[in-house]
């Protein structure tokens, strides 16, 4: 294996094997639902599709990006694809980086495609390679082997600094994405993999033309932690828990994202569908989920995968029945409000 499939083989089985996640919640836990006792509904009539770069999807649901790019990815990608295939829900790959470097990952991507001919499937690339224009032909290839339907850029300085081969020379990241804007036809979207996205960096993404923020908060997944179990040298809990809470990067992004028609995603730390509820309430279009998935491919394959992502579902039909929302766009004008502090 070279050090990148290495790398990702590592990223699946710590993953699976350790508790890395943050300590703290993605904050979705702190804000209560204001109860409808007359949601004049019928709970079946309930409509749970979303919309999303001129897309209809069953469900306000995707699969964040994972893996790829060594042997087992192919069975896990594989599936993925047979899940989003059967639900109706998109799928975002992982990082394709080995791709820019040689062909024999390819397999590892393409299967995605294979199984899933019809489901929108999310291209995958990191900042540290955008910035460096030498790999803008690669990435149209990346974009053109698999048919994406767009592109997610990972930004995730924190995950560098940990990776014991990690580039920590974000110089340029930028510009390359405005440069690889300018170039790629599909929608373009930035999420960070846990540390979140402020206001800021969200409004310097709008003016370079981007379509989409998943802002990829704190509260699930911890980067550093999975990359402190590879480098036991290295030790911190500051670094651990460093980020901003998913929920928190909602609130402060919505309102720019609606008056800028930019695409507002919600990840890291979905764990219940009450956080993906909650997610649609401050504005995401769209809900993503990586470990959970995950883990519960590895315990019983599509089945469970299946099983989790229709349970989570039918417990938000539940909340929107009990705020009275008959489709995801009555969901986020939803009322909620901050629980009380002891
Ligand atoms: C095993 C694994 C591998 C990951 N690899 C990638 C990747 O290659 N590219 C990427 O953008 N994000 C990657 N992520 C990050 C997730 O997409 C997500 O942003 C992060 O884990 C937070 O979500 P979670 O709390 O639901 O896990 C990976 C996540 C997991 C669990």
């Amino acid at each position: 294996m070279n050090s990148h499939s290495q790398r990702k083989h590592d990223h699946v089985s710590i993953c699976l094997q350790h508790d890395i996640e943050h300590k703290a919640s993605s904050g979705f836990d702190a804000y209560s639902f204001t109860h409808n006792a007359l949601p004049e509904l019928n709970f079946e009539d309930i409509d749970l599709s979303v919309q999303l770069f001129g897309r209809t999807f069953s469900l306000p649901l995707f699969i964040s990006g994972m893996t790829g790019g060594y042997r087992d990815a192919i069975d896990i990608n594989g599936a993925l694809a047979e899940v989003c295939c059967e639900l109706s829900i998109p799928l975002v790959l992982g990082s394709q980086r080995s791709m820019l470097h040689d062909d024999h990952s390819d397999s590892t991507f393409t299967i995605a495609r294979e199984r899933g001919s019809n489901i929108c499937i999310s291209a995958n690339i990191g900042a540290t390679e955008i910035a460096q224009s030498i790999h803008h032909d690669g990435i149209i290839r990346i974009i053109d082997t698999i048919n994406a339907d767009w592109i997610t850029i990972h930004a995730n300085p924190l995950q560098e600094l940990f990776q014991p081969e990690g580039n920590t020379d974000f110089r340029g990241v930028l510009k390359g994405i405005e440069d690889c804007r300018k170039r790629i036809q599909i929608p373009m979207i930035v999420k960070e993999v846990g540390s979140g996205i402020s206001l800021d960096i969200a409004k310097r993404l709008h003016d370079i033309g981007i379509d989409g923020i998943d802002v990829a908060g704190k509260g699930g997944t911890s980067w550093s932690a999975v990359e402190m179990k590879r480098n036991e040298k290295e030790h911190s809990d500051y670094f651990k828990e460093w980020g901003m809470e998913t929920s928190d990067c909602l609130l402060s992004l919505r309102e720019f994202c609606e008056n800028n028609n930019l695409a507002l995603l919600s990840s890291g730390g979905i764990r219940n569908a009450h956080d993906i509820a909650m997610s649609v309430a401050m504005g995401a279009k769209s809900v993503g989920m990586a470990r959970p998935i995950l883990i519960a491919y590895h315990e019983g394959g599509i089945r469970h995968v299946k099983m989790l992502i229709e349970q989570f579902m039918k417990d938000v039909q539940r909340i929107m029945f009990l705020t009275g929302s008959n489709n995801c766009n009555a969901l986020s004008q939803a009322q909620f409000k901050m629980n009380q502090r002891n």
